[in-house]
């Protein structure tokens, strides 16, 4: 399994020790900044991240800011993105599991260290059901198609 990791500024700190998390799971990935505490806009790294995943060149993203929510508002810009918050365990097993969310966004001012690696440990665990859910992701793509300027 190979997973992109972003997060701005103030995502930092529960980025590094989810990627001390993975690294211990010898899961690999890959960091795609920031790298320090300066001041930066979401989006920038949010677009890199997306990118990569809906290119599939890597399974999962994991995106850190201060809320979850900036971030993962810009990822689901990029048609093929299904970025789900959780704040919770099973909101992250049930989005896989429903929504095949391919990139997981928490806050770092929302959840503390502990929570946010059980929150890893659940969305990674889980798989999509298929299903009647394949028809509602079915729709998904259609607004986003409906939507597409290619630009
Ligand atoms: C940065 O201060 C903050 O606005 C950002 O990390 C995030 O919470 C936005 O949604």
């Amino acid at each position: 399994m190979k997973i992109a990791l972003g997060c701005d500024h103030g995502g930092l700190n529960l980025k590094a020790e989810i990627a001390s998390y993975l690294k211990s799971q010898n899961i690999e990935f890959k960091d795609f900044g920031t790298y320090t505490e300066e001041s930066c806009d979401y989006a920038d790294i949010a677009l890199p991240v997306a990118e990569a995943v809906v290119a599939k060149e890597f399974d999962f993203g994991i995106l850190i800011c201060g809320t979850g929510i900036g971030i993962g508002i810009a990822a689901n810009k990029v048609p093929g993105i299904r970025a789900a918050l959780c704040s919770d365990t099973f909101s992250a097993h049930a989005t896989r599991e429903h929504n095949d969310a391919n990139i997981l966004t928490m806050g770092e001012r929302v959840v503390g260290k502990g929570l946010a690696i059980d929150i890893v440990k659940a969305f990674l665990g889980a798989e999509f059901e298929g299903d009647r859910h394949v028809r509602r992701l079915e729709k998904i793509t259609k607004i986003e198609e409906k939507y597409r300027n290619n630009k």
